[in-house]
């Protein structure tokens, strides 16, 4: 039996669109994915984008966020978002670590560990990606890396403030290539993760908490992902362009 965790769909719209596409693609999600009652979802547009989706989804349960945030909490950091600025915005979420901040940005586990802290105290809920590159896969360290990223990125949290983290196992190779994890391969990773949060944090945080799969999913592959027992849910790019991909994927249960 699966326990009783609450999925979440979110679609990271990455740099795409402008503000007539993103009023366009929230209105569309908003009702396609209406009658959704099994699990929450989520869509995180560029920046300069969420107010315009803010206003399309008042009203709506389809949440929203952002794709990154600065580790400060205010100052002379010229080009950085504040947590408190989006929080203020109303969004609920945020993306932090994701490989494509890793790859084009640098950035680090540390800087990733900071941003996680600094979502989690201004009332947001980090979705913290992890994941491993092709040659570390083949080199047969995906389990490490994505332990050493988690054990960074969340050091020095509570039990209250790790359980509202969200995580994601994204593996690099299968991002934007069309080539997914199989359930298989997912579900040891999930599996692996939750007893590493087990390991620092206790059985209830580690039960509780939403693993979420991200890399190529579409509404051909959902279903699979989603009968593994520790996939929560998943982070789409991609195919959450797209309103009738996206809420097929959401719908994954019809
Ligand atoms: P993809 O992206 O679905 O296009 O592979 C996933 C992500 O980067 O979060």
């Amino acid at each position: 039996m699966k326990p009783k965790r609450r999925p979440l769909i979110a679609g990271n719209w990455k740099m795409h669109g402008d503000a007539a596409w993103a009023a366009t693609l929230a209105r569309e999600v908003a009702h396609r994915t209406a009658r959704a009652r099994h699990c929450d979802v989520a869509v995180m547009p560029a920046f300069p984008l969420i107010p315009v989706v803010a206003r399309v989804l008042e009203g709506s349960p389809v949440a929203f966020g952002a794709q990154d945030v600065s580790p400060e909490e205010e100052g002379a950091f010229t080009g950085d978002v504040s947590a408190r600025m989006l929080r203020s915005i109303g969004c609920t979420h945020v993306i932090v670590g994701h490989s494509e901040r890793r790859e084009h940005h640098l950035e680090g586990d540390d800087l990733v560990r900071r941003k996680t802290a600094r979502a989690l105290g201004a009332g947001l809920v980090p979705i913290l990606c992890v994941g491993e590159r092709l040659a570390e896969r083949e080199a047969g360290q995906t389990l490490s890396r994505v332990e050493t990223q988690v054990r960074i990125a969340m050091q020095g949290l509570d039990g209250a403030d790790a359980a509202r983290v969200v995580l994601a196992y994204e593996p690099v190779w299968a991002i934007g290539t069309g080539r997914t994890a199989t359930p298989a391969q997912a579900e040891e990773v999930h599996e692996f993760l939750r007893g590493v949060v087990r390991g620092l944090f206790g059985y209830e945080v580690a039960e509780g908490l939403r693993i979420l799969y991200g890399g190529s999913v579409k509404p051909d592959n959902i279903r699979d992902l989603m009968a593994c027992p520790d996939v929560d849910g998943a982070l789409v790019g991609g195919a959450s362009l797209d309103a009738e991909s996206f809420s097929k994927i959401v719908n994954f249960t019809e």
